[in-house]
């Protein structure tokens, strides 16, 4: 594991956009699996910067996210598609076709995981997998749980995250109370993983999954078994 601890916000997002760049460059059709929320914002910002400047080429690039809340449709801003269609897809080369987020509006939601499931294999894998972390420790939205999760499923929010989570709505009542996330065991089968974290807010989670027991109550902790996993840490 490396563990990169930086001062400022921007230098976490300069040091995260150099490694997906540097996977690009030497994959181009590489998938990534990729994450929401306040974090990744920073890094996605770098990759449009580094698209404008002619230094990116996401033509070949693939991608899977994730998660996706229940419920919502791409058209609702709070959906994770409208989030990663408004902070990175609409403003590089990206082909949209290639861009997959689960459908929280599945009639049938197993089968949308099945599905989800088979889209992540047939793409042959994720080569790197971007990611944050909660305040409970959960990783996509794999909340703290009796065992580790395997492949795409559906989840009961816990109600830290709904709290946390409710700054991008309205009211609390509006947060969806389930999703769908890919399991631990797809991104663990992941060729590299990078996990960012930033602010005091994430410090003692962060060194709980990084150093702590590995435990399904802190979803993170099975990071510790990957083989190429790259921690990045600021303290702003
Ligand atoms: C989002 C996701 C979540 C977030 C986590 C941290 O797709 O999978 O696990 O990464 O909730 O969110 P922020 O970055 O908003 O603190």
């Amino acid at each position: 594991m490396e563990f990169i601890k930086v001062k400022t916000y921007a230098e976490l997002s300069k040091r995260a956009a150099d490694i997906i760049l540097g996977q690009i460059r030497r994959k181009p059709d590489s998938v990534l699996g990729l994450a929401t929320g306040s974090t990744p914002i920073g890094t996605y910002e770098e990759l449009i910067r580094a698209y404008d400047d002619g230094r990116a080429d996401f033509s070949k690039v693939r991608t899977v996210n994730l998660d996706e809340y229940c419920g919502l449709s791409e058209k609702d801003e709070q959906s994770y598609r409208c989030f990663m269609n408004t902070y990175l897809f609409d403003h590089i080369n990206i082909d949209k076709a290639n861009t997959n987020v689960p459908n929280g509006m599945a009639a049938d939601p197993e089968e949308e995981c099945r599905r989800y499931d088979a889209v992540i294999s047939s793409a042959g894998g994720i080569d790197l997998q971007l990611l944050g972390i909660g305040v409970n420790g959960h990783i996509g939205f794999n909340e703290p749980s009796d065992k580790f999760t395997e492949g795409t499923h559906i989840v009961t929010l816990d109600e830290r995250t709904r709290n946390s989570n409710s700054r991008f709505f309205k009211s609390l009542d509006e947060v969806p109370r389930k999703a769908v996330t890919v399991g631990i065991g797809t991104i663990m089968s992941s060729g590299k993983i990078l996990l960012l974290a930033n602010g005091e807010s994430k410090k003692a989670i962060v060194e709980k999954a990084i150093y702590g027991e590995i435990t399904p109550r802190v979803p993170a902790s099975i990071l510790q078994k990957h083989g190429d996993l790259t921690v990045i840490f600021s303290e702003e």
